[in-house]
């Protein structure tokens, strides 16, 4: 390694020699920080440049830049060199693959202001060398927006609708156009960007630009600009677990914010505990048919419980349903015969008990009932013998 530095430095005497060139031209470029920045360099070789291709890029320092502080990244036959720099170690790399087609621009994640300064990019191909500098500036200020809704994950079953929340407020009432952008990343430290999920901008909503999702998000604000770029996804996939970003930009300012999509499989269901079994009673006497049941998830939308009677060989008729639990309230006087004397053992049937109580039997209440326990996510049944002796 350092035989190739001393060879690289060598070459990097005169700005240009030989015919590579390089288009892009000096700059200077503004990022936030957090922010990931791209700092250009684009080459063209000419039939001359017969050496192998090496790119550097360094970090100049000093008042007219004369001081070469760090090699932050290189390109030396065919491998990439980025563990110079103990500052930007893992947030530096090449922007492309292209490098050898004439793009030597590179990345730079997650920048702080002390990264600002002025950056040489550096193309030699034997005997050519071409150079271009980029003046980076890191501001540590938000600009005029902000984005209130902390990073966090959010963990749905599979199916449902998420909603992933970024609110936002102005900071400065003399902003420019709002755009906002929610993004897919990926990687590690969530370095790559992978999709565009969906844009707002000059005050319109592209959602349809990411197939995976098409038809299936949606800014759930009617006001984004009032500071709600909140957005729902529904029927959520095991596919569409990972990491979205909210941007939220508007001059000067750019924030963003992280949010975690956890997606389970979990489908969630309803079982009754209660064994099938036959109850007697004598006449007259209170019969108890328990039915208990758990839910998961616990809490999922209403609950529908009904006792019925049946009849028939394989007990395939309803005969009667004469009470119901039902969003909360209880429905027990449309059966005559057991006005009065039926009623749910428990005050907290939610918890998981439908069991009911039937007082004063009468030989005519023998037969089958079935326990009935419904909500989102299925249906299930408990049957049970009750016989009456006179
Ligand atoms: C750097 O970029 C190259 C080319 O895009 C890629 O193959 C490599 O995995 C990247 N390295 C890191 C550490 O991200
Ligand atoms: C967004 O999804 C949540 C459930 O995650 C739902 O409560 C809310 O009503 C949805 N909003 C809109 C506007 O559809
Ligand atoms: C239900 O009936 C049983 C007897 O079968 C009795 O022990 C219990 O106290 C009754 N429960 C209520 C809430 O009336």
């Amino acid at each position: 390694m350092v035989f190739l530095l001393g060879f690289l430095f060598l070459c990097g005497v005169t700005d240009h020699i030989g015919s590579v060139s390089i288009t892009t031209p000096e700059q200077t470029i503004q990022e936030v920080q957090g922010e990931t920045v791209h700092l250009p360099c684009m080459f063209t070789l000419s039939p001359e440049d017969q050496g192998p291709l090496d790119i550097e890029w360094l970090r100049l320092s000093g008042p007219n830049n004369e001081a070469m502080d760090h090699v932050i990244i290189l390109y030396a036959v065919d491998k990439i060199y980025s563990d110079f720099y103990q500052d930007m170690r893992g947030r530096v790399n090449f922007t492309s693959n292209g490098i050898t087609s004439g793009e030597a621009s590179i990345k730079i994640r997650d920048v702080q202001p002390a990264d600002s300064g002025t950056y040489l990019c550096k193309v030699k191909t034997a005997p050519g060398v071409a150079k271009t500098t980029v003046q980076l500036t890191v501001v540590d200020y938000i600009g005029s927006v902000s984005i209130t809704t902390p990073e966090q994950t959010i963990e749905k079953d599979q199916g449902e609708t998420v909603h992933l929340p970024c609110m936002f407020t102005f900071i400065s009432k003399d902003q420019g156009p709002l755009n906002i952008e929610w993004l897919r990343l990926s990687g590690p430290n969530n370095e790559a960007m992978d999709h565009v999920v969906i844009l707002y901008s000059a005050d319109k909503i592209h959602d349809d630009v990411y197939p995976d999702l098409k038809g299936r998000v949606y800014f759930t604000s009617n006001d984004i600009k009032s500071g709600d770029a909140s957005i729902n996804i529904t029927n959520v996939q095991l596919s569409d677990a990972g990491t979205y970003q909210c941007k939220v930009k508007t001059y000067p300012g750019t924030v963003n914010r992280n949010l975690q999509l956890a997606v389970t499989d979990h489908i969630g269901s309803v079982s009754i505990t209660t064994p099938e079994q036959t109850i007697q009673k004598a006449r007259g006497e209170t019969v108890h048919l328990p039915c208990t049941f758990t839910l998961s998830p616990e809490d999922h939308g209403p609950l529908f419980i009904d006792w019925m009677q049946l009849t028939g060989p394989q007990n395939e008729v309803v005969n009667r349903m004469f009470i119901v639990y039902l969003a909360d309230k209880i429905y027990d006087n449309f059966y005559q015969d057991m006005k009065g004397r039926v009623q749910f053992t428990s005050n907290d049937i939610r918890s998981g008990e439908a069991s009911i109580n039937i007082t004063d039997a009468r030989l005519s209440d023998a037969g089958t009932y079935q326990c009935g326990v419904s909500h989102a996510f299925g249906t299930a049944k408990g049957t049970i013998q009750l016989t009456v002796v006179g």
